[in-house]
Order: structure tokens, then C-alpha cells, then sequence
């Protein structure tokens, strides 16, 4: 008898190891309910039984797992306020259906729980919460539950409940994580929407240079996927292009207009636009950070002849030379009152050399590459074509210009990367 009795004990302590384990390291919640049930039926040979986990917001129970209950079981069951309640008041403690005959939820529930033969029940509660009930019929020898036996039902249970406790957790934890993935993603499209806004307002000013903002903003966006950079990097590049002379919103019309070569007047004027831009730019929170950067410094050159500070090449920002290549790009390839564009293939000679002193190198090359990969076909998505007009690609000597410029620099220098954030 004594040796049965261990026999026993040792079964119901194997069992619960296997629970634990079944809770730690199943990545599968459903099986790994199913499990449990099945473990804790097994090492007390009980009949059949049911595990269900309570929704707080749906006020029901839903069963995770049944055994031997048949198929016309009811694998829903609702549980009002006040049966949480009650549940909660007797804790996590067997609750034997001829007692507790008094409790709201059985008398809804009699008919079906005494057709099915369910002798007992456990509320999981966890961290005071209820957040399953498991259901359980009479044992096969059809005697009654000892001490011992509703012990190990309830370090069971225990297990169960805390398994279905994680996954709450779980699951709660991921709802607010798609929550905030879709309040950033909002945010962020906001943000891209403002910044074209804006681009286009600055294109209207210049009805010369209709879309150049737009313009300098996807080259410099080209310029940045050339160089490999991170997603929000080449975003970051692209903001800043279409952002770039902002600060032209406050320089006269007429200047900007002006259908002619302007006095040196008029171009003290129009020069001011980037450190007008950067005092707009500097106060808006960016998603990167050198947004700003590259409105104030888009007209330095590497020679240090450039303005607003006649910075030279380490001392310029890496985003301004980007946006600078750019927007010389620009307005090389487009037509300007007072002259028609330049064939494409002196457009990409006057780059090549310009390298080193205007231009930094490695960005023409970087930019070239770019260039010569539509032109051979190798790059399917006619991003210059769009922008340029396929007439434009066509002009002759291109791809032999695009080879010079690609061979005649050596992209040696280290690139330095735009801080985001
Ligand atoms: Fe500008």
C-alpha cells in the first residue's frame, strides 16, 4: 500500500515537472493547454475535464482545451461581474459542484455541467485577476477527491493559470506595440506629407523652377540609396533636399523672378535664403537631425568658395554636400529663363570636373553610378527617365561620359553618416 502511495507521489510529482516545463518552453499556447489538461487529467486518472480561459473585456469563458466532454459541450459560457466576483472571494480553491449549487454561474450552467458530469472546479486566479476556471469530472476508480488529490489539482491549476497569464500578458504587450507602430507610422507619414507641402510652396514661389524642390529632394534621395545608407538616413536626405531653400519663402518675388542675370544687390538678397532656411528649419523637432545642416550649407563648395561661410570640405556638413550636388544637378538639367539645359553628357562632364572642387567626389561618383546603372539597364526603375524625360537620357556620348567620371575618381574617403534621431 505504502509502495503504491509513492508509486502515486512520484507519477504526481513527474506530471508537475511536466507542466512547469509545458508552460516555460512551449511556444504554442493551445498545445500547450492541451498538454496540461491532458498531464493533469492523466496522473490522477480523472475522466474528463476542461480548461477555460475568462475574458475580462467579453465577460465570457472560453474553453482552450476539453477531453471526454463530447462534442455538443459548449466551448463558450458567459460569467457576469458578479460571478468574477464570487470566484475571486473563494480564491484559488476547489469549489465541488454539490456545494455550490448557490452560485449564480451554476444555476445558469446546472443543466449542462450535471449532463456532462462535472464534479469540480478551480478558479486560476494570478496576481488577483481570474483568469481561467478548469473544469474536471469524477475519477475512474469514482472516488471521491482526496486531500492530496485537490492539492496536486491546485499546483496544477496553478501552473495553468500562470501559462494563461503570460499569454494575457503577451498578448496585451503586442496590441500596444502594433498601437504604437501605428501611431509612429501616422505620424511619420504626417510628417512626409508636411515636408512636400512645404516643397511645393517653395516651388511656387519660382515659377522658373517649377518642382525643383521636389526635384533636389528625390536626387538626393538617389544619391543617399547609392551610398547604402539606412532607411531613415536616406529619408532624413530626402527631407532635407526638399527642403532645402525654404528660406527662399522670404526673399522678394521679383528676385526670384527676375528674367535676367541679377545685380549683386538682389544677389546679396537672394544669398541670405539659406541662413533664413536654417532659422526655420532649427526649431522643428526633425526625425533627423541634420535637416537644418543642410539648408544653411547647401551652397558651399570643397574649394571653400562657396557662401553663406565659405566653409571648405571637412568643415561642410555631409547632408549639405549631398543636397548641394543635387541641386546643381537640377538646375544644370533643367531649363532657366536666360538658358536652355545642357546635354546630358556635359552635364555629367561639368560634374566629373568639378569633383574635388565644387562637388564632393565621391558623391559624383556615387551619383554617376547611379546614372549609369538606368542607363544600362541594370537599375528597372526609371527614376531618372521620370524626372528627366527619356529624350534626355538618350543624348549621345552618356554612357562614355558616365565610364570617364566613374574611372576617373576613386571613391577612397571615408563616408561620414548623417546623425538621425
Ligand atoms: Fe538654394
Amino acid at each position: 500500500m505504502q509502495e503504491q502511495q509513492q508509486q502515486k507521489l512520484i507519477h504526481t510529482f513527474s506530471a508537475l515537472a511536466d507542466i512547469g516545463q509545458e508552460v516555460a518552453h512551449k511556444n504554442n499556447f493551445q498545445e500547450m493547454i492541451q498538454t496540461s489538461l491532458h498531464l493533469l487529467l492523466g496522473s490522477l486518472a480523472i475522466m474528463r475535464g476542461g480548461v477555460a480561459r475568462y475574458s475580462k473585456f467579453g465577460h465570457e469563458l472560453n474553453f482552450l482545451a476539453v477531453r471526454g466532454l463530447g462534442d455538443d459541450f459548449p466551448l463558450s459560457a458567459s460569467l457576469e461581474m458578479s460571478d468574477e466576483r464570487e470566484f475571486l472571494n473563494t480564491g484559488m480553491s476547489d469549489i465541488e459542484l454539490s456545494q455550490a449549487k448557490m452560485l449564480a454561474f451554476f444555476q445558469r450552467y446546472q443543466k449542462v455541467l450535471d449532463r456532462k458530469r462535472i464534479e469540480m472546479i478551480m478558479p486560476l486566479i494570478v496576481r488577483d485577476q481570474l483568469v481561467g476556471i478548469v473544469f474536471l469530472g469524477e475519477k475512474a476508480t469514482g472516488e471521491p477527491f482526496t486531500k492530496e488529490d485537490k492539492a496536486v489539482i491546485q499546483a496544477m491549476a496553478r501552473h495553468i493559470g500562470v501559462g494563461i497569464h503570460q499569454r494575457n500578458l503577451m498578448a496585451e504587450l503586442n496590441r500596444r506595440a502594433e498601437e504604437n507602430r501605428q501611431l509612429y507610422e501616422g505620424m511619420r507619414m504626417t510628417y512626409k506629407d508636411t515636408v512636400r507641402a512645404f516643397a511645393t510652396a517653395i516651388d511656387c514661389k519660382d515659377k522658373y523652377t517649377e518642382g525643383h524642390s521636389v526635384r533636389v529632394g528625390r536626387y538626393s534621395e538617389i544619391i543617399a540609396e547609392e551610398l547604402e545608407w539606412k532607411e531613415e538616413e536616406i529619408e532624413g536626405v530626402a527631407v532635407a533636399g526638399y527642403l532645402h531653400d525654404v528660406g527662399k519663402l522670404t526673399v522678394e518675388k521679383t528676385i526670384i523672378n527676375a528674367p535676367y542675370r541679377i545685380n549683386a544687390k538682389e544677389s546679396k538678397e537672394l544669398n541670405k535664403h539659406p541662413g533664413v532656411g536654417y532659422e526655420i528649419l532649427l526649431p522643428i523637432q526633425h526625425p533627423y537631425a541634420d535637416v537644418p545642416l543642410a539648408a544653411k550649407y547647401h551652397h558651399e563648395r570643397l574649394d571653400g568658395r562657396g557662401y553663406p561661410d565659405g566653409l571648405k570640405d571637412n568643415e561642410i556638413p555631409y547632408i549639405a554636400k549631398i543636397v548641394s550636388l543635387a541641386d546643381s544637378f537640377d538646375a544644370m538639367t533643367t531649363d532657366r529663363p536666360y538658358k536652355r539645359r545642357r546635354p546630358f553628357n556635359e552635364v555629367i562632364e561639368d560634374m566629373h570636373r568639378n569633383a574635388g572642387t565644387q562637388f564632393a567626389p565621391e558623391l559624383v561618383r556615387a551619383f554617376c553610378s547611379g546614372i549609369l546603372k538606368e542607363v544600362t539597364g541594370e537599375n528597372k526603375s526609371r527614376r531618372f527617365r521620370r524626372l528627366l524625360g527619356p529624350e534626355y537620357m538618350e543624348a549621345e556620348g552618356l554612357e562614355m561620359s558616365l565610364k570617364d567620371a566613374l574611372n576617373g575618381m576613386n571613391a577612397t574617403k571615408p563616408l561620414t553618416l548623417i546623425a538621425s534621431g
